[in-house]
């Protein structure tokens, strides 16, 4: 009665950085292949490859000259193909970037819609014409930094993108366009692919007559320039949501896909991507545990917030990390919090997203600003929004080039390499790894965990309780969000099943939690 997307959990890979087969220091689609071994040892359901069609690469994939083929750099159609029949063999789904807010500049429909303001393609793009005094048509901004509007001197029109001037926002209101993007949908999962993440849905239309963003009050030096005003008429519009039942229908037209979509908006505002009759999204993401401190009280309201947000029967799912965030470790100051993070991951109601990486405890590594290749750090250095240090090579061993490449990677591998690589954690059972592969296999084991009910039972500034059921089985999780010990909120003997405290000491009887402990347990009787 469940769908495979909702008790699964889904492993997010970076193609350029999980494995490199060629040894041009880039991952590839082969070197995937080579590793599903590991995926299905870790415990996992479903892929999410980040975008592989052909790209210029101007944001790393994310503006696709070709939504229907592979890129070079990443392989063949073939080999997507036997990705799909190596995943599938394996009881493991294939989910795939979807990018339909922009193509690249590159793209043969851009080409042809700046080549003259007659093309039929013109109309494909957003094309304004400049104010009396020369300027762009609005203060819209780019979220790569600068205008959202750049020039096009021969046919002497500007047109809109939200991200770089090498992305060019589409025009969702010409039906042409939706057609199209629609059979770009249908070509993958003709193929067989499982479902799509939507990549910046909520960007997907804008106020067609153009007026001006309001200024953000709370906006201040150090955040990204582009948040200097409110995005009140280019995210989140009614005319986007209408769009994603029309998506979800391309969708449905095969059998048991799935349709995620980035939207990035306030936790109240994630019903209009499920859409009211459950006709949108089934996993908007839900990116607001990333935003919330890591500390019990906040979290423990978020999770109340969300959960009373959801339209009736919308399934919930949750992100800690992602490829344009800073790693867990980083984020949270440790090794301790980033395995307490895990277990709140894995244990909360719906489907965890976890980012490659992350189980194997890999932190931010620092790119040196001549190394950068991330396109918002160079646009705007300095303020910490470059994501090239969350997207550094998957470290599979201690050796030169980390198991990833023979060659130079395209990243930096990044310090404390002895401890961080898969092959010196798979058999220790203290580390990082063993955490997540002990993890996943109860969450797989225990329906409670990945479709039982949610309740919470204790909360307090140092602690969260909460209990997960399913008929007659019942577990608590309890996370010690601090860094002293406390005594075990719980009315009832209990022992625990899994600890992030190494060694893991099942059916220990239990009364304290340590610092920054989280622990799942089942009543004593
Ligand atoms: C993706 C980013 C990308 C942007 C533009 C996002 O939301 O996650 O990595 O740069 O969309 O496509």
């Amino acid at each position: 009665m469940y769908e495979w997307w909702q008790r699964g959990v889904v492993y997010q890979i970076y193609p350029r950085s999980f494995q490199d087969s060629n040894g041009d220091g880039i991952g590839d689609l082969p070197g995937i292949i080579s590793r599903l071994d590991y995926l299905v040892d870790l415990g996992i359901d479903a892929v999410w490859i980040c975008p592989i069609y052909p790209s210029p690469m101007a944001d790393f994939g994310y503006d696709i000259s070709d939504y229907r083929n592979v890129d070079p750099q990443f392989g063949t159609l073939a080999d997507l193909d036997r990705l799909i029949a190596e995943l599938h063999r394996r009881n493991l789904k294939l989910i795939l970037d979807f990018v339909p807010n922009h193509t690249s500049s590159e793209h043969p429909w851009f080409q042809a819609s700046r080549r003259s303001r007659h093309d039929p393609k013109r109309d494909w793009y957003i094309w304004r014409d400049a104010k009396d005094d020369g300027q762009p048509p609005n203060n819209w901004l780019s979220e790569f930094g600068g205008s959202a509007w750049t020039w096009d001197e021969d046919t002497r029109q500007f047109y809109y993108h939200a991200f770089l001037a090498q992305q060019p926002d589409l025009n969702w209101r010409n039906p042409r366009v939706r057609e199209a993007m629609f059979d770009v949908m249908r070509f993958w999962l003709a193929r067989g692919v499982d479902g799509y993440r939507v990549d910046a849905i909520h960007l997907l239309v804008e106020n067609e007559s153009l007026p001006d963003n309001p200024p953000n009050p709370d906006w201040h030096a150090g955040m990204s320039p582009a948040r200097r005003l409110l995005r009140m008429h280019t995210a989140d519009l009614p005319d986007t949501h209408a769009l994603i039942p029309e998506m979800r229908k391309i969708a449905d037209e095969f059998t048991a896909r799935v349709l995620i979509g980035e939207a990035s908006v306030p936790v109240e505002r994630l019903k209009h991507y499920y859409g009211q009759a459950l006709e949108g999204f089934q996993l908007p993401f839900n990116f607001h545990l990333m935003r919330t401190p890591f500390e019990a009280l906040p979290i423990a309201s978020l999770i109340r917030r969300y959960e009373a947000a959801l339209p009736p029967g919308g399934w919930p799912n949750w992100v800690l990390g992602n490829h344009d965030r800073s790693r867990l470790r980083s984020r949270l100051g440790g090794a301790a919090q980033s395995r307490l993070a895990a277990v709140l991951l894995l244990t909360l109601r719906g489907t965890p997203t976890l980012y490659y990486g992350e189980e194997i405890g890999m932190g931010d590594v620092v790119v040196e600003s001549d190394a950068v290749r991330d396109p918002w750090e160079r646009n705007v250095p300095g303020l910490g929004l470059g994501r090239d240090p969350c997207r550094t090579p998957m470290r599979w061993s201690a050796a030169a080039g980390a198991g990833f490449t023979s060659g130079v990677p395209w990243l930096p591998i990044g310090g404390n390499l002895d401890e961080r690589n898969v092959a010196t954690q798979r058999d220790d059972p203290s580390s990082f790894l063993s955490l997540y592969r002990n993890l996943l296999a109860l969450r797989r084991a225990e329906p409670a965990l990945h479709v039982g009910e949610y309740r919470e039972v204790w909360v307090d500034e140092q602690c969260l309780v909460y209990e997960r059921t399913q008929d007659a089985r019942r577990l608590l999780v309890a996370l010690n969000f601090s860094d002293t010990s406390c005594p075990l909120p719980a009315q009832e003997p209990l022992r625990a099943c899994l600890s992030t405290h190494a060694p893991v000491r099942t059916a220990e009887q239990k009364s304290t939690l340590l610092p920054f402990e989280g622990i799942i347990l089942e009543p004593c009787n």
